[in-house]
């Protein structure tokens, strides 16, 4: 018997009423990358307000100070004396191209056994929602909370935008002062072994414009007379990476870049990990990745640089002669502590200029970013969310890092100056951002559970 089983009895009574829930929020789909959702987005928002108020919470809708889409504010500020946990989250998501590749409608929640499939599903609209529904198993059942509550749950997340990030520094001395801030936007190690991630990774996501001709050209005529924005685009890029040993060769840009400390480097090759296994399942013929490193390390703790989509040209049936006026490309370089993303920009910027071949017009334009993260793993807040998941899974959670990244984290960080938890309840396998996005029920109830015990266990430590 651990002192949450009043309510862990209460989850486990309610969570059919708690998946109905979830479907009907999961169903509005509030893609935030295209403006043509944005009534959809709000309805999203409103969705998850009215959800935390009839828990008990108060909650309000705040718009974006920069025009961008609302964030969902709520608290429960009643046990004066006690810890203060700030719950974060976004209740936007991906858009679900390539749609033809979904097994039910994006957007109609449908179980498969165990697994809810639906866009969101995991990232981050279900794993999110455990906070809301621990906050109201503990309301209902006791009528108070052991601590004091906040919740944000943005709705930006997926598409870069600078809402939060105003909101959050303008409000941090005051509104979101806490003890520790808690998010649930990751994954597990495997099915029933937990994880808390210390690190993240930053991000600097740009797009390249080459222009060349004021028009499209016929290629006989005029080949060989102009440089070729698509031969152009093609040299630049292949420039930004050693294809033998998979090194970035922008210069400068490991100059920051922390190495691995050792006990990670042994901490994380004693983790089960079948590279073949993984290989195979990604179904290429081999891994690739910078030499001297493993696929953990890759991943989880060095820097990369990849060309996510390029265009120009003629790209439908059959053969049209052209020589075309334009041509782009858009690069994320995923970093680590303690590159910069501004700095890594510039860096890119210099090299494009250096290695871009006469005729043509290049720029680079910075779509958005993230400061890479690493976060103390020691702490009373920490412990207490080790032993909550502990006494969930039956496990400790294993420390981990990840190559994703969620970029208010470094903000909050900054300016709250108190430890972020990231306490994720997704799988590995979950598909985020891609077709047939899932979460395990199992892992949305005990998601629940572990955030109501965390709650109490970190009451109990203050009192
Ligand atoms: N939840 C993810 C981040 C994540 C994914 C963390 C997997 C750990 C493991 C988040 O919603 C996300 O997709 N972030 C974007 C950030 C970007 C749009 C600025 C990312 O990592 O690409
Ligand atoms: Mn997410
Ligand atoms: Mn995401």
């Amino acid at each position: 018997m651990t002192a949450t089983q009043d309510v862990i009895d209460r989850i486990d009574r309610e969570k059919d009423d708690y998946l109905g829930e979830l479907k009907q929020y999961l169903r509005i789909p509030s893609i935030s990358t295209d403006p043509q959702y944005k009534p959809q987005v709000r309805g999203a928002a409103e969705y998850l307000r009215d959800n935390m108020r009839q828990a008990g919470l108060s909650a309000e809708l705040v718009d974006s100070p920069t025009g961008g889409n609302p964030l969902v504010y709520g608290e429960w500020t009643g046990a004066p004396g006690k810890p203060t946990v700030l719950f974060y989250g976004h209740y936007d998501v991906q858009p679900v191209d390539p749609v033809d590749e979904w097994r039910h409608d994006p957007f109609e929640p449908t179980l498969e056994g165990d697994d809810i499939i639906c866009r969101g599903a995991t990232d981050d609209k279900g794993q999110s929602f455990t906070h809301v529904k621990a906050v109201a198993a503990v309301l209902a059942e006791r009528g108070a909370l052991p601590v004091n509550v906040k919740l944000i749950v943005e709705g930006e997340e997926e598409c870069g935008g600078e809402g939060i990030e105003a909101f959050v520094r303008a409000d941090a001395g005051d509104r979101l002062a806490c003890d520790c801030v808690v998010i649930s936007d990751t994954s597990m190690y495997a099915p029933g072994e937990p994880a808390m991630l210390y690190g993240l990774k930053g991000l600097t996501y740009v797009e390249l414009r080459v222009q060349g001709p004021n028009r499209d050209l016929h290629s006989g005529t005029f080949g060989g007379s102009v440089q070729n924005p698509l031969n152009a685009l093609g040299h630049i890029l292949s420039s930004l990476q050693d294809p033998e040993t998979g090194r970035v060769l922008i210069a400068g840009f490991y100059d920051r870049v922390r190495p691995l400390e050792d006990w990670e480097r042994k901490a994380w090759a004693e983790l089960p990990f079948d590279e073949d296994e993984y290989r195979r399942e990604l179904g290429v013929p081999e891994l690739f990745g910078e030499r001297g490193y493993n696929t953990r390390e890759r991943t989880w703790g060095r820097p990369t640089c990849d060309v996510n989509g390029m265009w120009g040209g003629y790209q439908g049936e059959g053969a049209k002669t052209v020589l075309p006026a334009k041509a782009g490309a858009k690069v994320s370089m995923r970093l680590v502590p303690d590159q910069d993303p501004k700095e890594i920009a510039d860096l890119f910027r210099q090299h494009v200029e250096r290695v871009t071949p006469p005729g043509v017009a290049v720029e680079v334009r910075e779509v958005h970013g993230a400061v890479p993260t690493l976060i103390e793993t020691e702490g009373p807040a920490m412990e207490a969310a080790v032993a909550a998941m502990r006494d969930e899974w039956g496990k400790a959670p294993v420390m981990i890092r990840e190559g994703g990244s969620i970029p208010i984290i470094a903000t909050f960080a900054d300016v709250l100056s108190k430890p972020v938890l990231m306490m994720g309840f997704g799988l590995p396998d979950d598909r985020l951002h891609s077709p047939n996005e899932k979460f395990n029920l199992q892992c949305f109830y005990g998601g629940i559970r572990t955030v109501a015990r965390f709650l109490d266990g970190l009451a109990g430590q203050a009192g």
